[in-house]
């Protein structure tokens, strides 16, 4: 950990500048991920966001100068990315399977992504085979982020960081370690470094599977 920066850090809301309010709740916030790829990366340095939703990594990235490349399995979403993205430069953002990075080994500086959560209502009628939101199966779904871990190291280059943003769940009455989980994996192919938390300003519980009994969430940190 850098000297200086914290363990945690409590998120206000979003720069109005950048935000995005129609995917609050599902979209990083731009001031969140920010601080991280100045400390983790260089100017002019690649960030790639394997599952990069409407693309806030991205945004991110270009307002700190950085060259992003984004994935997003759902084509409706990547286009909806590609549209905001129009005044970020030096952003690529393409639909496709996290699990097959169309980039070159060696070649990622930083790695940065909010996972798709298991157990969620969201996109279970998905029609994009690729989604892991479908994925009903806990075993298939940790087998399926394996694939996509592997996949990810691949790109990036000795001494890159990657950081993976992940909760544990609360799924009908049981607890499900999905931070853990996913560290676990992750530590297959990459180095655990360290693990941040950020709190979440926000009220908690309710219907909207996006909320649960808390508001933290786990930032997982790992070298090539
Ligand atoms: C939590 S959201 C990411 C939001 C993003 N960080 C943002 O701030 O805009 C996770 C995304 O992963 C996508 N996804 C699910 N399976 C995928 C796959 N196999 N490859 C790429 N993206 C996938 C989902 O469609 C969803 O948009």
């Amino acid at each position: 950990m850098a000297v200086g920066v914290g363990s945690w850090l409590v998120l206000g809301g979003d720069d109005v500048e950048h935000a995005l309010p129609e995917a609050a709740g599902q979209a990083g916030l731009v001031s969140q991920l920010r601080p991280l790829i100045r400390e983790l990366s260089e100017p002019g340095e690649l960030v790639f966001d394997p599952f990069a939703g409407w693309g806030t990594t991205l945004v991110a990235a270009s307002v700190e100068g950085r060259r992003g490349f984004g994935i997003e399995v759902n084509e409706e979403r990547a286009e909806d990315a590609r549209k905001r993205l129009v005044s970020y430069p030096g952003q690529t953002m393409i639909c496709g399977d996290a699990r097959k990075p169309p980039l070159e080994a060696g070649s990622v500086d930083l790695v940065l992504c909010d996972l798709p959560y298991f157990g969620t209502n969201l996109n279970t009628d998905a029609t994009d085979g690729a989604q892991f939101y479908a994925l009903r199966d806990y075993d298939d779904y940790l087998g399926a982020l394996d694939e996509a871990f592997g996949a990810i190291a691949e790109t990036m280059r000795p001494g890159a960081r990657a950081v993976i943003a992940v909760q544990n769940r609360r799924i009908a009455d049981r607890f499900v370690p999905l931070a853990w989980d996913a560290a676990r994996v992750l530590g297959r192919h990459l180095t655990l470094g360290d693990e941040r938390i950020h709190l979440y300003d926000r009220p908690t519980g309710g219907d909207d599977p996006m909320l649960t009994n808390r508001s933290h969430e786990y930032l997982v940190m790992a070298t090539k």
